[in-house]
């Protein structure tokens, strides 16, 4: 009786991993490692676009003023990020809606 009741919880540690996993990569699944401008824009809901202003703006002005989004183009600031993304705290995935909203807006 005991083992069905661990196996039992163990099948549901299991499913509640695959279901955390499948959640993180399907949420921004649509964006490339160096998304072009029209791919940005085409992919991002508006509502991912405000999250990664949000995420912007309060993460990356910490060391310096603000860039403005279109004080560069997408290639220019998918090369930035991969430098500025890890001096945040950001998680994978914002940083992420970070990039979107930059490439989204970008010259
Ligand atoms: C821990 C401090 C720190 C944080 C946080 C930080 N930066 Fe920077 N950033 C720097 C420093 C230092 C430089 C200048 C040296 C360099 O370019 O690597 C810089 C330079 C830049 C530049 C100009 C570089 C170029 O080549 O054009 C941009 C644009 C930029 N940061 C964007 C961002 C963005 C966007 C974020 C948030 C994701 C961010 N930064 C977060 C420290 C930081």
């Amino acid at each position: 009786m005991k083992s069905i009741l661990k196996t039992f919880v163990f099948v549901l540690f299991i499913l509640s991993i695959v279901a955390c996993a499948t959640k993180a990569t399907t949420s921004v699944a649509s964006l490339e490692t160096a998304p072009t401008k029209e791919f940005a824009v085409a992919n991002f809901s508006e509502d991912q676009l405000n999250q990664g202003k949000t995420l912007f703006e309060n993460n990356c002005a910490q060391c310096h003023k603000l860039f403005n989004p279109d004080s560069r183009d997408a290639e220019k600031w998918n090369n930035v990020l991969k430098r500025m993304i890890p001096k945040t705290d950001l998680a994978y995935e914002e940083g992420r809606l970070v990039q979107g909203y930059l490439v989204a807006n970008s010259k």
